[in-house]
């Protein structure tokens, strides 16, 4: 993702010398120039391969329409938003549809949609062409309800985008919210009595006197990466952000280790329940940084790349200066990015909708819930410049007491342990970063339902590998993260009630290989990327499964920020199961066309 200023360092290294390894060009660029050379035909539509969301009647409220033309250092766009009244509520489904539309030359770029200060989508955009692109993302917004029904909010978009002679792709955007009256009319399958009532926290024996009954449906997985235990099921009464003021966006910027950003906020008392949602995007140095080497590494070379400071990042939360959680985010890949002909027409994984992180922090209730204000803070370490960090506080309320009462009973202080190892001779070696961290935490939360306790357990294992060969001009990043959580809730009586378990894995391969071209000021990049990103939930009586996966091989030319030339094959292959539901689709694209397409709903087994 590309700033003025890092476009304006780039230009002067790309400009003034010659391309010998990886490290003398940026992983960013545009296929305007190429593009053009080879395709004539009408605006072609781009896509994330996603499970298809449900359609059906709903009602159709549209809430943003902007030109995101030269925006640069400006003020985000901002707009009152007003409340959908003419959709008769209660709504058990909203949808937002992002549809944007760009013509020219352009770089991939990076956007947050707030409402309220609270974001509903990190996207990021398709590069346009000469002949024009289109494309449309859904979120599932349910489990931001309790917003939009207000009419006190603003609706804030920051989309920074470059206008001049060589940059003159003006974004075009709409945005409207599909909302839905009942689960029936969106296709929930039917007798599943188990899973529709997923917990159920009443607790008799304990005076309990209110029903807290949490209700999922089967429609499948539609985000991208949830993350999140149980957030999407039923939706919170209040989400609070912890965000910047806004003028800049609402994000936090984040440009070095020691930047702690943080906001104050003050919880009701009745708060039985707490989720943080992250949300994280990566740019600038930090962009690609799970192929960045070490600094040893770098200056050893001589090298002037600022791309450094290893491989190993991690985002965490703080409460009053106590680290509370963190996540090792997945690497989404812009459009623009290693290879930016085998994103078109089929984005990489997350482009357009870049997975949030849910952090459940109930069991840390009791540290909050004095009625006094208490400091959320977000950092990233090791992180270098630049960052964009927020979140959103999704509370749930006690409608039937002023007053809730929490403690916590466990903490196992995160267990980190960093394994580094390097090795290197001139440009060519290898460096290793091995990480694990293992987190314990659980605490009660008396509220009129009854007495609940919840207990967390968290572990992430990553393990980063970088080789350099053939005097730097070889590249191998290979990563894998491997993230389990356990949730369970229990009752005074020792019954547990509530028994969640996701697993995650994000798998990443990288090879970029820089070879002299015939022509002066060129250079050509062989590169080759596989990623996957899969998902598995399960509780008492469901379980369901995403398992969604890359691969790319081709080649370019390049000549400063401009490819020239090139071939690019992609091959995806997506599958979401559970009990009742299955989906999988294979598509493959070449070149710019897709060349493969096979959906089904129904799958072997
Ligand atoms: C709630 O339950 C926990 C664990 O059983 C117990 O230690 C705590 O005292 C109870 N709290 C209240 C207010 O009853
Ligand atoms: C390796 O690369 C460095 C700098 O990029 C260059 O000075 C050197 O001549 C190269 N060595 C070989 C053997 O090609
Ligand atoms: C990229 O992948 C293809 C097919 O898997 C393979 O033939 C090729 O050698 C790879 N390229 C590099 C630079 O490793
Ligand atoms: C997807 O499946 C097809 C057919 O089974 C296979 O040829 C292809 O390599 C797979 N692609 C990925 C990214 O797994």
């Amino acid at each position: 993702m590309n700033t003025v200023l890092s476009l304006s360092f780039f230009l002067l290294v790309s400009f003034f010398t010659e391309p010998v390894s990886p490290f003398s060009h940026q992983d960013h660029y545009t296929k305007s120039s190429y593009l053009s050379l080879h395709r004539h035909h009408g605006p072609q539509e781009y896509s994330e391969v996603t499970y298809p969301l449900p359609s059906g009647p709903s009602c159709s409220h549209l809430i943003l329409r902007h030109s995101f033309a030269h925006t640069i250092d400006s003020p985000p766009f901002s707009t009152p938003y007003i409340p959908p009244s003419h959709c008769p509520s209660p709504w058990s489904r909203v949808l937002l549809h992002f549809h944007a539309d760009c013509k020219g030359e352009q770089y991939d770029r990076i956007a947050g949609l707030w409402l309220g200060g609270v974001e509903l989508l990190r996207t990021s955009t398709a590069e346009p062409t000469k002949d024009g692109i289109f494309w449309n993302v859904w979120k599932d917004v349910t489990k931001y309800s309790s917003l939009f029904t207000r009419s006190d909010l603003d609706l804030t978009m920051m989309l920074e985008n470059v206008i001049n002679h060589e940059f003159t792709g003006i974004y075009h955007v709409t945005i409207t919210l599909s909302l839905f009256k009942s689960h029936a009319v969106v296709g929930a399958p039917i007798g599943v009595s188990c899973d529709r009532r997923l917990r159920i926290l009443r607790d008799e024996s304990d005076g309990g006197i209110s029903e807290v009954t949490v209700e999922r449906d089967d429609l499948g997985d539609t985000n991208v990466l949830r993350g999140s235990l149980d957030l999407d099921e039923s939706p919170a009464d209040l989400i609070i952000p912890i965000s910047d003021d806004g003028d800049r966006g609402f994000w936090f910027r984040v440009e070095r280790e020691s930047d702690l950003h943080s906001r104050r906020i003050r919880i009701p008392t009745n708060t039985h329940r707490a989720v943080l949602e992250l949300y994280v995007s990566f740019h600038g140095n930090d962009e690609f940084w799970y192929s960045n080497p070490p600094n040893s590494y770098i200056k050893t070379n001589g090298l002037s790349t600022r791309r450094g400071n290893g491989a190993y990042r991690e985002v965490y939360v703080t409460i009053d200066g106590e680290v509370v959680g963190s996540e090792i985010p997945f690497p989404v890949i812009f459009t623009g990015g290693i290879n930016p002909l085998f994103w078109e027409p089929i984005v990489a994984i997350g482009a357009f909708s870049l997975p949030s992180y849910d952090i459940d922090l109930t069991p840390y209730l009791g540290k909050i819930l004095d009625g006094k204000t208490h400091r959320f803070g977000i950092g990233v370490t090791r992180g270098i410049s630049f960052w964009l960090v927020n979140a959103n506080l999704h509370l749930w309320l006690d409608h039937h007491s002023e007053v809730v009462h929490a403690e916590r009973i466990l903490n196992k202080s995160p267990e980190v342990t960093i394994e580094r190892q390097e090795e290197f001779t001139g440009l060519d070696g290898s460096f290793d970063v091995d990480s694990e961290r293992e987190t314990k935490v659980a605490g009660w939360v008396r509220s009129s339902a009854g007495n609940f306790t919840t207990i967390i357990w968290q572990e992430y294992k990553s393990k980063n590998y970088i080789k350099f060969q053939h005097n730097g001009t070889y590249k191998l990043v290979k990563q894998k993260i491997k993230a389990k959580k356990k949730m369970k809730v229990i009752n005074s009586r020792g019954q547990v009630v509530v028994l969640l378990k996701v697993k995650r894995k994000y798998p990443l391969r990288v090879i970029t290989w820089t070879k002299p071209s015939l022509h002066k000021h060129r250079y050509l990049l062989v590169t080759n990327v596989t990623h996957a990103l899969k998902e598995e939930h399960s509780g008492a009586c469901f379980s369901n499964s995403v398992s969604n996966k890359q691969d790319s091989n081709g080649w370019m030319e390049v000549k400063g920020h401009s490819v020239l030339s090139g071939e690019a094959v992609t091959s995806q292959n997506y599958t979401y199961n559970d009990r009742f539901n299955c989906y999988s689709r294979n598509v493959a694209a070449a070149n710019g066309w897709i060349i493969e397409d096979k959906s089904t709903f129904q799958c072997e087994e």
